[in-house]
């Protein structure tokens, strides 16, 4: 029997988990700061990490008593190092180190976005290899070719904002309320999408860029063209999605994938999961919506792979706010 504990304090969720044999969520609880920071308009990195402090230990506490096993039970703990914000993300590497030292249990560091594609093998089904991952979360926005586990490609990425950061730029400059990516998606479901924003596609690459479509919208606002924040919704979603649904299309075809995956926080959005099950030919696969935005079971799912490799981190494990996956 497999244990896994996972830790995830990258940003503004405090996450613990425990999954059984890489396969079976035993407990997934989420402690978010989302009362704290909306205040602010955004994340507050010095009041994320003292909320992380309050919480993480009761949230691990929470994770294995639902989980029912002993920590004795643990075959490993795991946790975020990075990227992420430093003071967040050494409330849960601290901890882990912890508790693992402790325990005398291998400890094991994740890439906070490899922990998102993992959300893909928490579903019923495995994903085939090659599978191209579509990565839309607050911080990034990234094409990546998965050959094998571990094994990938950045086809592309965005060039200035990620897609779940012009969600939350849009939503404040319509007016929306704190977190921007749900406001959007709301708003939208009562709009149309009548005003054209325009779509950067950059051809011949499987690169983003969404500065302009946040600079259109803007000027729309300036100007006018926006008479309502439901509308201007309907549009932006519908520009950002257009964007991100072709160009993942088109790199599944030339790659040849035998899945698409959808991760990050975006991969919540309605708009963007049906418009690929109404325009792909290749399974698509979109994690339940609580596994798409931060949580600790994605980095328990992807912590099991290492666990398998015996790929184990020691004492000296430190955080790394701008850690890439490749
Ligand atoms: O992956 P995530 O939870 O955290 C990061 O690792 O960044 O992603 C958070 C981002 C935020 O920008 C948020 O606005 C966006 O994901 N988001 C959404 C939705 N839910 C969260 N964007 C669009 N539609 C949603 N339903
Ligand atoms: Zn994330």
């Amino acid at each position: 029997m497999n244990y896994i504990l996972a830790i995830e304090s990258s940003c503004d969720e405090t996450a613990a988990a425990v999954l059984k044999d890489g396969k079976e969520l035993l407990s997934n609880i989420v402690a978010t700061q989302i009362d704290i920071h909306k205040t602010y308009g955004g994340v507050v990195p010095e009041a994320a990490s003292r909320a992380h402090l309050l919480s993480v230990r009761p949230v691990i506490e929470q994770a294995m008593q639902q989980a029912g096993i002993n920590y004795q039970d643990l075959s490993a703990v795991a946790v975020t190092y990075g990227p992420g914000l430093a003071g967040s993300l050494l409330v849960g590497v601290n901890a882990a180190k912890g508790l693992a030292a402790g325990l005398g249990k291998p400890l094991i560091g994740v890439n906070h976005i490899e922990g998102h594609i993992y959300a893909n093998w928490l579903l019923e089904t495995e994903p085939l290899f090659p599978a191209l991952c579509l990565i839309v979360s607050g911080g990034h926005t990234d094409l990546v070719l998965i050959k094998d586990h571990g094994l990938y490609q950045r086809l592309g990425g965005t060039l200035d904002d990620a897609a779940g950061e012009a969600f939350d730029k849009a939503s404040r400059v319509l007016g929306l309320p704190y977190p921007g990516g749900p406001s959007i998606e709301k708003a939208a479901q009562n709009g149309k999408a009548f005003l054209k924003l325009p779509r950067a596609w950059l051809k011949n690459t499987y690169n983003f860029s969404f500065s302009g479509l946040k600079s259109a919208i803007v000027r729309a606002v300036q100007d006018g063209d926006i008479v309502n924040a439901q509308d201007g919704a309907a549009s932006f979603q519908e520009a950002v999605c257009d964007v991100l649904i072709k160009k993942t299309l088109d790199a599944a075809q030339r790659y040849q994938v035998k899945n698409i995956l959808l991760a990050g926080g975006v991969a919540a959005n309605k708009a963007l999961r049906h418009g690929f099950t109404n325009q792909s030919s290749v399974v698509v696969f979109r994690p339940p919506i609580k596994l798409c935005t931060d949580n600790a079971a994605f980095i328990a799912a992807a912590a099991y792979q290492k666990y398998l490799k015996e790929q184990f981190a020691d004492n000296s494990l430190d955080v790394c706010p701008n850690l890439k996956l490749i």
